[in-house]
């Protein structure tokens, strides 16, 4: 037989492509179907079958049907999936290059096509579906049979959030978790390595001993937290990033006051993994599902709507009229629909959870005139990196169809730093989003501030008031509304809608109802316990809510009586007793812990993870360790200084001293009564205690 004439290099990675297609969408054809389907002979087809075992992208399968003649079985494996999405688009390109090349010899005029580079991006705009890393259900259902064989990585609840919207298109151009080349030009000039503009580290950051035991080229399984296996990343990268200079670069400066940089260095693994992700299935959210929307869902929505302008405005705070006008403001002056696109993975620590603010939203929903304006749900993981988040929000709402964001006066800012100054200026993220918002590809609408006219009794663009100095102006700030939440004190009809206000009464009791921690630490014998005691007796004795008590000893007993005195097992078990008072906090009780606690880093954790529910009150029991040492209640200082017991805290093991507590009392020649008294006050002054 003639050899067949040499293919060029498009011709196969488009049979390649159309192999891969076929393969992924239906993997129990037969050899003729398959050969027919991708318009290649039988012999081309097993050539093309050997190339696609050799490089690992398909693999040989026993077949179980009927058909015994034929006992092999094709089928795509997760970096066959992977290389079929990279090659859409290429194929996608070329296919542009040979339309225009035929349109310019028809019609003799090639410029007035659009040039291929911004071809896809236009008829994304609103149009056409936006590529997704899945696999089609079929190679869904066999990727997951094959993934319970790999290694497999237990996403973090923020790598959750990563992945849906890698997965599902938020998140393009990126088709995995960054690459060491790509991550650094992210972190350097906000570009991956091929010039795209791309604002924000994705990564996968494992343990150390996780990216030990992976060898690169390796596939691994992603699991959710129950061990469902949502995708898989064929792992070409792997590296320890300096997240010093990460800290610096994304989020302006290495300080620990800043929510990211915190969770960077206190959270996040200390390797990155990167490579191509082959998506298996959408992480399962059980919780308003009608209002979550992949980008191409809320394309077809738009698209059947005919809706072709869309403003998004995202947002991580309840709604109130303020923001009800400047919402409608914009989209009227941009002339388009209004999508309020709210976050609902994962935002600020110490924002309204995301449950309680759905159900406002959906009431403001309301006050909108009907069919201007629509809601879906965003599961994003914030970093609140103020600027080149915004740049990030841009990105996203233009893949998720919108043409226009609003973007406001401090967009997704952190707060104070360390030396209690803004992280960024306030008009840095407009700035920057403006530099940028033709690559892209969103246009950005400015954020009014809205003040309520008494004298008009209307909401009015603050700088647009001729008249200033002769009306009232009222306006309550976030903090002045916490306050007022917290203690229980009225909230104007004209400041928010009273449906929003119950439902943010309902989650935020005032203080005196709400449930609270108080953390004692100190050296062993500092009289801890003894207080704690006390102070829980006269808590019980005004009622009102239950109180736990969580001492050191107690919970050595009975939640870590496996543990020892290592740094590690201390911190496990003060994250133990972090996670149980946390517990309690949430649903309304008191907790009292006292352990020692020596460590600041482990306590500042603990104080994370209950100021989501509630209060948290440090006290330092500040008594010495020459005078713990003289008491000596239980003969252990002797002990450690004989050396008999090991890593004693304050004689062989360190204790740092808590900076900040809410309070420090010192219990030498003081009465444990009045000690616990001091507590009590403390607790009066921050209203978690009231008269009834
Ligand atoms: S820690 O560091 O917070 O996990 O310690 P904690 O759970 O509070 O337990 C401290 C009690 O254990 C006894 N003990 C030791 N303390 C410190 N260092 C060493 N090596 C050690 N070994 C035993 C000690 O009695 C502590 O009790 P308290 O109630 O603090 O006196």
């Amino acid at each position: 037989m003639a050899p067949s004439p040499a293919k060029t290099a498009s011709e196969q990675e488009d049979q390649m492509f159309r192999l891969l297609r076929q393969l992924d969408s239906a993997p129990d054809a037969s050899q003729r179907v398959t050969a027919a389907a991708i318009g290649v002979s039988l012999g081309r087809l097993n050539a093309l079958l050997k190339q696609a075992t050799e490089t690992g992208l398909v693999k040989i399968t026993d077949r179980n049907g009927p058909d015994k003649r034929a006992r092999f079985a094709y089928a795509i494996t997760a970096r066959g999936a992977a290389e079929k999405n990279r090659l859409t688009d290429k194929v996608l390109a070329r296919k542009f290059a040979e339309y225009d090349a035929l349109h310019a010899e028809l019609t003799g005029a090639s410029s007035t096509l659009v040039p291929i580079k911004h071809r896809t991006e236009l008829m994304q705009n609103n149009l056409a579906p936006i590529p997704e890393l899945y696999v089609s259900y079929d190679s869904a259902q066999k990727l997951k049979v094959e993934a319970a064989d790999l290694t497999s990585w237990d996403l973090s609840p923020r790598q959750i959030c990563d992945l849906e919207l890698l997965m599902n298109g938020g998140f393009n151009p990126l088709k995995g978790f960054l690459s060491e080349e790509d991550y650094n030009g992210v972190v350097e000039n906000m570009r991956l390595a091929d010039g795209t503009l791309w604002p924000m580290p994705v990564t996968l950051d494992v343990s150390e001993d996780f990216a030990d035991s992976i060898e690169i080229g390796q596939d691994i399984a992603l699991r959710d937290q129950e061990g469902v296996i949502l995708g898989t990343m064929t792992v070409t990268d792997r590296w320890t990033p300096n997240k010093a200079r990460e800290a610096e670069k994304v989020f302006g400066a290495d300080d620990l006051a800043h929510p990211a940089v915190n969770y960077l260095h206190h959270s996040a693994g200390n390797v990155y993994l990167g490579g191509p992700v082959t998506g298996i299935q959408q992480p399962v959210h059980y919780d308003f599902r009608g209002r979550r929307d992949t980008p191409n869902e809320l394309r077809a929505l738009f698209r059947k709507l005919g809706w072709r302008r869309v403003v998004a405005f995202q947002t991580r705070n309840p709604l109130h009229r303020a923001h009800q006008e400047l919402t409608f403001r914009a989209a009227k002056e941009a002339q388009a629909n209004l999508l309020i696109h709210p976050v609902v993975g994962m935002t600020k620590p110490g924002d309204v959870d995301h449950f309680t603010r759905v159900r406002c939203y959906e009431a403001v929903l309301d006050k909108y005139p009907s069919s201007t304006t629509t809601m879906s749900l965003l599961n994003l993981a914030m970093r609140m990196a103020g600027p080149r988040e915004a740049v990030w929000h841009g990105i996203i709402r233009r893949n998720h169809g919108c043409t226009h964001m609003i973007v406001g006066r401090d967009h997704a800012g952190p707060g104070k730093n360390s030396a209690g100054e803004d992280f960024y200026g306030p008009y840095d993220a407009q700035d920057l989003f403006r530099e940028h918002q033709e690559e892209i590809g969103i246009e950005m609408v400015d954020f009014k501030h809205m003040v309520y006219v008494q004298e008009r009794a209307q909401y009015e663009p603050a700088d647009e008031i001729a008249d200033k100095d002769d009306v009232t102006i009222l306006n309550i700030s976030g903090t002045e509304l916490r306050r007022r939440l917290a203690e229980g004190l009225e909230i104007p009809e004209w400041f928010s809608f009273p449906e929003v206000v119950r439902e943010l009464r309902r989650t935020r009791p005032p203080r005196s109802k709400q449930g609270f921690t108080v953390f004692f630490t100190g050296f062993s014998g500092s009289g801890k316990s003894t207080i704690a005691n006390a102070l829980m007796v006269k808590l019980m004795e005004m009622g009102g809510r239950p109180v736990t008590l969580l001492d050191g000893d107690i919970v050595r007993k009975n939640l870590s009586s496996e543990l020892g005195f290592s740094k590690e097992h201390r911190d496990l078990n003060i994250k133990r007793i972090g996670y149980v008072a946390s517990e309690i906090t949430k649903n309304g009780g008191i907790a009292i812990c006292a352990p020692i606690a020596p460590y600041a880093a482990t306590r500042r954790h603990v104080r994370e993870e209950i100021e989501q529910f509630g209060a948290f009150i440090e006290v330092h029991v500040a008594t010495s360790i020459e005078e713990c040492e003289r008491r000596d209640r239980k003969g252990l200082y002797k002990l450690a200084r004989e050396g008999k017991i090991k890593e004693f805290t304050g004689i062989s093991d360190p204790y740092d001293v808590p900076e900040n507590p809410e309070l420090r009392v010192e219990t030498e020649n003081v009465e444990v009564d009045n000690c616990a008294h001091q507590v009590i006050l403390k607790l009066e002054s921050m209203g978690l205690i009231a008269g009834n």
